[in-house]
């Protein structure tokens, strides 16, 4: 079933210069990149984006992190979408995650991952509606 996500490739991977290594990762799976936009995170967008998160011990160094740079949000869509993304992400921690993945090649942290992918069919549609509001 044909699906829409939403990612954002993160402030880190902008500084670092992997914005084309990590949306042709996704092309090149056969997704559709449909929209793309370079934003800037604020703290009032932040706090709504990881609601989930904001009164975890992380969440402060998480929120400066998110709000540090400039990042690209995308909504991304294919069959299974979703999940697709996910697995291609890789497991939060860098260094945990699997080798193949974004996260598991790319990065050696927990907290700069380089890239948000949304865990479900509600947040894809929470999220995609707080990023790209005519979508
Ligand atoms: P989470 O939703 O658990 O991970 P994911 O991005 O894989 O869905 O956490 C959101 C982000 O918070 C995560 O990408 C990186 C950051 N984070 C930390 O900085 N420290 C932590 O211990 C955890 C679990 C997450
Ligand atoms: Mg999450």
């Amino acid at each position: 079933m044909s699906q829409r996500t939403l990612v954002l490739v993160k402030p880190d991977a902008v500084r670092r210069g992997l914005v084309g290594e990590i949306v042709s990762r996704l092309e090149n799976k056969g997704l559709t990149i449909e929209e793309m936009q370079t934003r800037t995170m604020d703290g009032e967008l932040a706090d709504t984006h990881y609601a989930e998160h904001v009164d975890k011990p992380f969440y402060p160094p998480l929120k400066d992190f998110m709000t540090s740079g400039k990042l690209v949000a995308l909504i991304v869509s294919g069959d299974e979408a979703i999940t697709v993304v996910r697995s291609l992400a890789g497991a939060t921690d860098g260094r945990k995650a699997a080798p193949g993945t974004i996260r598991g090649d790319l990065s050696l942290s927990n907290r700069e991952n380089l890239i948000h992918a949304s865990d479900s069919e509600d947040s894809a549609k929470r999220e995609i509606a707080l990023w790209f509001p005519d979508n």
